[in-house]
């Protein structure tokens, strides 16, 4: 974050379309499986483990899943190290009018990869799985992140996700991303400031 405290402004970001997916294999070993009923303690686990802003408490699957569980074995992924061992989640999930026109968005819906596993790729191709299962069902998918955190905006910008500006303090949240981040998204908004 450089040498400046910046705030974790909530922003959110669309893909127009669920084209084009780019197809990038797992690293050698890695593997992605689905839920398994009763998975809910260790998407809590991974989920706390990575988090960096929030307090992940144990009924937090709970709000986010409970009144859907019967649609996460084919929504909720696990990423497997080539031990077998879950290091990473990501879930093709949903929302209605994301942005006000009336549709259903696939949503991505909580990314996290273990600390010990980050830094190594993973994230951009855990990610186009899920945008594969989400293209399946919808045309369009949208997401909700926060400006602090880098290393997802990186890989959502290279995966065509598009800042979502008809959002409070959007203008403010995106041009804290871009005095950090050099991407040719944001390069291309001159809103965002210099
Ligand atoms: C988000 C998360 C899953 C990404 O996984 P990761 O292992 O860190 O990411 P990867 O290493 O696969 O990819 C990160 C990308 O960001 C880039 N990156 C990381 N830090 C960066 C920085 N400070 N400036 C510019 N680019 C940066 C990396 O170079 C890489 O891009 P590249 O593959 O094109 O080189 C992981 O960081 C995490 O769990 N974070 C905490 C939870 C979170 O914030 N989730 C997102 C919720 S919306």
């Amino acid at each position: 974050m450089g040498n400046r405290e910046l705030e974790n402004i909530n922003i959110g970001m669309i893909r127009p379309h669920l084209r084009d997916i780019p197809d990038l294999p797992l690293p050698d070993g890695y593997s992605m499986r689905l839920y398994r009923k009763g998975e809910g303690p260790l998407w809590t686990e991974i989920v706390r483990r990575a988090e960096p802003f929030l307090e992940i408490d144990d009924d937090r699957f709970d709000k986010e899943f409970g009144a859907h569980l019967d649609k996460l074995p084919d929504r909720c992924h696990f990423l497997l190290d080539p031990g077998g061992r879950a290091v990473g989640t990501t879930t093709a999930w949903f929302l209605d009018d994301y942005a006000g026109d009336g549709e259903t968005y696939g949503l991505i819906h909580w990314v996290a990869i273990r600390p010990e596993s980050q830094g190594r790729g993973l994230c951009k191709p855990m990610l186009t799985i899920v945008l594969t299962r989400l293209a399946h069902e919808y045309d369009k998918a949208a997401l909700n992140t926060s400006s602090g955190r880098i290393p997802a905006l990186k890989c959502y910008l290279d995966l065509g996700f598009v800042p979502y500006m008809s959002r409070e303090r959007a203008v403010e949240g995106w041009s804290q991303v871009r005095s950090v981040l050099k991407h040719p998204v944001l390069e291309a908004m001159p809103e965002l400031g210099a």
